[in-house]
């Protein structure tokens, strides 16, 4: 969501502030704003829009300060005008803000009665007018922030610049993600390592409640009662990672381009090529043989990589698995035995709900496994068990290659943990294993049908609303083809598990709906054919995802088909996820749509 950058430089840093947000515009953002310190005294220039928008304003009215903040907003309260864009400055000083102040209405009440006057719709404004009202108290930069935390509730980041003090920047973290970067001579402030990486690989993570005041050469650490801290620094790899797009157009075209190389990678990371068999390279928290259900806790497309794991972890491993999205599990008072397992999957590792959930399982004794693609990030940090996903940072707001991760990770936590359950042979997991490391090849295989996916996009770009059919391991699959289309080219789309069609959404069929049949051949083929025919007799427009098989056994006039690959079944999901995200893709791009950056959408979603 929003992005924070924080400067004490020794030359102009507004230029660099931007360069920095540049690097945390992948979080989705509506407006822009910077500012720094002149002469002691804060100034700023803020845009709607796109981060170009505020470079432009810069080029006009070009801002000299060596000390300042900047901020990408995804507005949450009010509309994304250049009056709500941070900084918010007023009262002697600047403040940025990352997250929602849920109790911004009283404060800003109890504010308004003292007779301080509101210019903006934000929930932050609330937070620059109450630390002005300590300052007026007479309280200093550092006890003003320090009494003003605690009237905050909500989870959010902070930075505040300070008039007269040239060599002063505060950060506050409660619940979202900010950074420090150690330079020399220079201290910087972000939302991640990523918005650094330029400036140094030197980093501290304030953990949640920590506040630090920079200085040049100093960082002073404070925990949520106010005492000195010590926060380590640590090395991060961000600065090797060049945020570009190599030879394509979006990032979401290189993430996907990207699968055979990254599943390949976080596959040899979970197995023993040689021996055939799933070598974790950590310790599971709990002795599978003893537990007796898992739950599975994660949003969006991590929630759809979750539930394509239930089938896997129910036949591979004989276990029930309950699963939630992490909206509704947080606050459903689920009873949880003590000593269970519980799974989340975020790729950010920072989703809030998803967080909220890790640590509802922690207070209810469960033990938590999380498969994560930011390995510094707070899920990561928290839990008890990281299983990484090796896909490297994605950018687009699309998920796309972590997905993909996700699934080559889950598949081998389900084969490992049936091995520890007794529930599958050593040929069985032999021939698992090999059907795993066949799949970046198959990718690979899939990829060559994007000329042929690209032109099927022409089609699905004139529809109002598209329907995707799966069974089995093919129905998530096909509730993430519906999001991945609906969320970047906005054309409504839905997911339906195929048995699920005459209960309901067969009344939609007609000429003009195109329907899009992800047809693996697996256990459930026969099945999804018949609804294929149901769908034809309708007069459906059918895209059918298949092998020759599948083509043959349809036997209807298709509007289109994406020949796949011959494989075995149980991780098609992983090699049809590639088509699914072609089409989705293709169709956004014909519709000239913001890709990487889709309208209201944020690639980490710090806020509930
Ligand atoms: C995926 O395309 C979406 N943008 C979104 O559903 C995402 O998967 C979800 O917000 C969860 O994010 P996380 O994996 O970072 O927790």
């Amino acid at each position: 969501m929003c992005g924070i950058v924080g400067i004490l430089g020794r030359e102009p840093v507004a230029r660099h502030i931007v360069e920095s947000l540049k690097r945390l515009e992948y979080r989705g953002y509506d407006s822009a704003g910077v500012a720094t310190l002149e002469g002691g005294v804060i100034t700023r220039r803020r845009a709607e829009g796109k981060l170009r928008n505020l470079e432009a304003r810069l080029a006009e009215a070009p801002l000299a300060g060596l000390a300042g903040i900047g901020h990408t907003r995804w507005a949450t309260h009010g509309k994304p005008t250049e009056v709500n864009a941070h900084p918010h400055a007023s009262d002697g000083l600047a403040v940025v803000h990352n997250g929602i102040i849920e109790n911004f209405r009283e404060l800003r009440a109890e504010l308004t009665a003292k007779g301080q006057t509101f210019t903006t719709e934000t929930d932050t404004e609330v937070v620059a007018h109450l630390v002005g009202d300590f300052l007026r108290q007479g309280l200093s930069p550092r006890e003003a922030v320090a009494a003003t935390l605690p009237r905050l509730k909500g989870a959010f980041a902070l930075a505040f610049l300070f008039e007269g003090h040239d060599d002063l920047l505060i950060g506050a973290r409660q619940g979202a993600p900010l950074a420090v970067g150690h330079g020399e001579g220079e201290m910087y402030l972000g939302s991640d390592a990523l918005a650094l990486a330029p400036f140094t690989d030197t980093i501290t993570y304030l953990e949640d409640g920590d506040w630090v005041a920079l200085t040049r050469d100093s960082a002073e650490f404070r925990d949520v009662a106010g005492r000195l801290a010590n926060r380590p620094r640590i090395k991060t790899q961000a600065s090797a990672f060049l945020v570009d797009k190599g030879n394509h157009r979006h990032f979401m075209a290189k993430e996907i381009h990207e699968q055979p190389e990254v599943v390949g990678r976080t596959l040899a990371h979970y197995l023993d090529m040689s021996a055939g068999r799933v070598r974790l390279p950590f310790d599971l928290p709990v002795d599978p043989a003893a537990i007796d259900r898992i739950s599975i806790v994660a949003c969006g497309t991590a929630y759809l990589a979750g539930l394509t794991a239930k089938y896997w972890l129910e036949r591979f491993a004989r276990l029930p698995v309950e699963i939630d999205v992490a909206s509704e599990f947080r606050y459903r008072e689920a009873p949880m035995s003590r000593d269970g397992l519980t799974v989340v999957i975020s790729q950010s590792g920072e989703t809030a709900d998803t967080l909220a959930s890790l640590r509802y399982a922690k207070g209810q004794g469960q033990k938590t496994l999380a498969v994560v693609n930011v390995a510094t990030s707070t899920i990561a940090r928290e839990c008890d068990v990281v299983a990484p996903t090796l896909a490297g940072p994605e950018i687009g707001v699309a998920s796309t290659k972590a997905f993909t991760c996700q699934l080559a990770v889950l598949a081998s936590l389900a084969i490992a943990i049936g091995r520890g359950r007794g529930a599958i042979a050593p040929e069985t997991e032999a021939r698992l294993v090999g059907d795993l490391i066949g799949v970046p090849g198959l990718m690979a295989e899939a990829m060559k049908r994007e000329s042929q996916i690209a032109s099927l996009s022409h089609h699905l770009s004139r529809a109002s609303d598209v329907l995707y059919l799966g069974r089995g391991t093919a129905f998530p699959l096909a509730l993430e083809g519906a999001l991945k289309l609906k969320e970047i080219s906005y054309i409504h789309a839905e997911g339906y598990a195929a048995g699920e069609l005459k209960h309901g959404p067969i009344a939609l069929i007609d000429e003009n709906m195109p329907v899009i049949v992800i047809a693996p051949s697996d256990q459930w083929l026969e099945k999804t054919v018949s609804n294929v025919q149901e769908v034809a007799a309708r007069g459906g427009r059918i895209v059918l995802i298949g092998d020759r098989k599948a083509a043959d056994e349809a036997a209807v006039t298709l509007d289109g088909f994406v020949a796949m690959p011959d494989m075995a079944p149980e991780f098609a999901p992983m090699v049809y996820a590639v088509p699914v995200q072609m089409l989705a893709y293709h169709t956004a791009v014909t519709m000239g749509k913001d890709v990487d950056q889709p309208r209201n959408l944020a690639k980490s979603v710090t806020v509930e």
